[in-house]
């Protein structure tokens, strides 16, 4: 017996919930009375019309009418595997997260994804990839829902819808951006230039990853750990694929989103059927949770900011071995359902904007595609551990809840007393001061470098990656109708790099601009790469 036999609430039923097998001798109704056949209906004779009153048929085909539920609205497209995770108990000092605890093994599922394509789109498209993990922990699921690249298009969720807008099909003729018309979304990251960071790396060979087995994996945002003591780090979630990182060449993605276009999940699933089982590191970047939240001059609350690996190393924390394909897609890698509010004790959230807007994003949109607020007792959502929440009712409610106090504390059920304490385990937020010492709609002014990272990766390709670069721009820009957006592309590029900007332009027929801002050089010095060493984990 294991979590398959508990009930939504938490209690141990003993009857397996999650694997209904559809096999057996004979065929029921969904009611469970033996049809004698299925493949004709009722008819007023063996020529006349159907009847209304033939049930069968109509439970039989309402149900197929309703067997489809919205895509996600993005990342719609995904593929999934089980896996286990265990701790290297190396991450002890800074959270007291259980499952980071030496040798602790935790089931985890996780799904890979694009970002815009629909969910019958190709796999190798040009995109970010989503790596979104849930962690079965001893303590409640653990979710952490990152990318395959570092950084974001954007610093403030409130321009979410207006990304992916800009990004998604033109509304006439439903043409997706990554096959025609460009213009929007090259109309959005060239007038909002806080996207060039990540729109360059979507150039670069990240963004046609070779298998999701040899992408990196990354949280963005800047997270809290917090230990035993109350001590709180702040840090930066890494995976690193045991395989290491690949990438296609443009026309193999282009050449393989015709011939295979499940490529990527065919990959996954094979290579997990095979034994060959994908393997991630889990790593972190660690900060000291300084007032300001800045680090050698970067603000870890930006997420179009990476810190730089030889200013922080990554110090891995534990190991992701993938080792299961799911049994029914439907149930599995289209009912997962992500959040980032899902925490356990030792891992907090900061006050980056974006990761703030997407604490409300997640579950509001799951209501709508998951039909109602109950979507956390569908089996591959369901915490491995007890659930007392007195959440009651609810479209699509499956648990029969008993007492009559669902509050606490009550004079009635004989209900647990309710103790924010956090000896008895419980999630405790970490308090942060607030700064009200400006405008409330202001970001902070570290927010207006959009350049110098975006040249650092740029700086740091080699002659290869670069040629890619080049090329990827010139051919995604050449598709756009409007002059104007082109030469907006190249100032920005003009921005990052004059060799990108005037490589780019030639390859466009264009003249290249002069940059309108100049950036200073980044400082290569060997010390640097010393700093992360001051803050190690143990
Ligand atoms: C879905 C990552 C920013 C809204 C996803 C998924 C991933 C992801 C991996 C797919 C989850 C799955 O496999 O089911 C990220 C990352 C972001 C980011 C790394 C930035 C660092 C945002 C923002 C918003 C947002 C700013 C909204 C304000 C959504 C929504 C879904 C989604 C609505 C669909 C969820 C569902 O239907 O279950 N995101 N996202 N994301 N994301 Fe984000």
């Amino acid at each position: 017996r294991g979590p398959d036999t508990y009930s939504p609430t938490g209690q141990e039923t003993g009857v397996p919930q999650d694997k209904v097998a559809q096999g057996g001798e004979y065929l029921t109704t969904a009611q469970g009375a033996r049809l004698y056949e299925t493949d004709h209906s009722l008819k007023a004779g063996a020529r006349g019309p159907v009847l209304l009153q033939d049930h069968h048929l109509r439970e039989k085909i309402t149900h197929f009418d309703h067997e489809r539920i919205p895509e996600r609205v993005v990342h719609a497209r995904g593929a999934a595997a089980h896996g286990v995770f265990q701790g290297y108990g190396t991450a002890g000092q800074i959270t007291k997260a259980a499952f980071l605890g030496k040798d602790v093994e935790t089931p985890v599922f996780v799904r890979f994804s694009t970002v815009l394509g629909s969910r019958g789109s190709a796999d190798t498209v040009r995109d970010t990839r989503g790596f979104a993990t849930k962690f079965y922990t001893d303590e409640g699921v653990f979710d952490l829902v990152g990318n395959n690249i570092p950084v974001f298009f954007i610093q403030d969720a409130i321009k979410f819808p207006d990304v992916i807008h800009a990004g998604k099909p033109h509304p006439d003729r439903e043409i997706p951006q990554a096959q025609s018309a460009h213009d929007s979304f090259w109309d959005f990251v060239t007038l909002h230039t806080e996207a060039t960071h990540h729109t360059l790396w979507n150039m670069s060979d990240r963004g046609i990853p070779r298998s999701y087995r040899m992408m990196e994996g990354f949280g963005v945002h800047t997270f809290r750990f917090v230990n035993a003591d109350g001590a709180t780090t702040l840090v930066k979630f890494h995976w690193k694929p045991k395989l290491g990182v690949h990438s296609l060449v443009w026309e193999e993605a282009q050449i393989t989103a015709g011939v295979d276009p499940d490529f990527h999940r065919r990959d996954l699933a094979d290579a997990i059927e095979a034994g060959a089982c994908p393997q991630w590191e889990l790593g972190v970047q660690t900060f000291p949770d300084t007032d300001d939240q800045l680090f050698e001059g970067i603000d870890l609350l930006d997420p179009t900011k990476i810190v730089p690996e030889e200013l922080a190393p990554v110090q891995p924390i534990g190991l992701l071995t993938l080792n299961a394909n799911p049994s029914n897609y439907f149930a599995e890698t289209e009912q997962v359902a992500f959040h980032l509010g899902h925490l356990v004790p030792g891992i907090d959230v900061t006050n980056d904007p974006l990761l703030q807007g997407r604490l409300f994003s997640y579950l509001d949109t799951q209501i709508s595609r998951l039909g109602g607020p109950n979507f956390g007792q569908l089996p591959i959502n369901r915490p491995h551990t007890p659930v007392n929440d007195m959440l009651r009712d609810g479209m699509h409610q499956t648990a029969v809840h008993r007492g009559a106090a669902p509050y606490r504390p009550n004079s009635l059920d004989g209900g647990c007393p309710f103790l924010a304490d956090e000896d008895t385990g419980a999630y405790i937020e970490v308090p942060e001061p607030v700064h009200a010492d400006r405008k409330v709609r202001d970001a902070a002014a570290s927010f207006d470098d959009h350049y110098s990272q975006a040249r650092l990766f740029w700086l740091s390709m080699t002659p290869t990656e670069r040629e890619h670069i080049v090329a990827a721009y010139t051919f995604e820009l050449s598709k756009c109708w409007e002059q104007t957006i082109k030469e907006r592309a190249l100032q920005v590029l003009a921005n990052i790099d004059s060799e990108l900007c005037g490589e780019v332009a030639t390859g466009l027929g264009l003249p290249a601009p002069a940059p309108t801002i100049k950036l200073a050089e980044p400082d290569p010095s060997p010390a640097l790469s010393q700093l992360g060493a001051t803050w190690p984990l143990d």
